[in-house]
């Protein structure tokens, strides 16, 4: 396993709030093969650019995002918008994802879902997926 050194870990995390987020748009071009959601990615323009924010439900997490992380085929990250904390489920704010007032407890959460403020302890749940330069999968 590789190790990440203090210094990684500070670059990685400054350039994930470095991303400037759009704000979240519905998903289009949804449909469900194999028992796996399949993203048409070019019916989600919004996704072309990093910072790009679609939400989806699926009956398996739930309302889920997909974020533009970087322009690499992979450049993603798919996450659970159910709060670790108890289960609010968070909002988009400027800085990423807040899990407000007055049902929420006050956590905030980067773009790519990892934990910026608690009470929550953990990062919003990253789920599996595959991603093509047409198509992104949500195993
Ligand atoms: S449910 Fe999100 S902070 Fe408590």
């Amino acid at each position: 396993m590789a190790e990440i050194t203090r210094r990684g870990f500070i670059c990685a995390g400054a350039a994930v709030a470095a991303i400037s987020a759009a704000p979240a748009v519905a998903a289009t071009g949804v449909k469900t093969v194999a028992g796996k959601t399949v993203m048409d990615l070019a019916s989600n323009k919004v996704l072309a650019k990093v910072g790009g924010v679609v939400e989806l439900s699926i009956s398996k997490y739930g309302k889920v995002a997909v974020v533009r992380t970087s322009k690499s085929n992979s450049g993603y990250s798919v996450i659970n918008l159910s709060c670790p904390h108890a289960g609010v489920i968070v909002k988009q704010s400027s800085g990423g994802w807040s899990c407000a007032a007055p049902r929420g407890h006050g956590s905030e959460f980067a773009l790519n879902g990892s934990l910026k403020v608690g009470p929550a302890t953990s990062a919003l749940r990253s789920i599996k997926f595959t991603a093509t330069s047409k198509t992104l999968t949500i195993s």
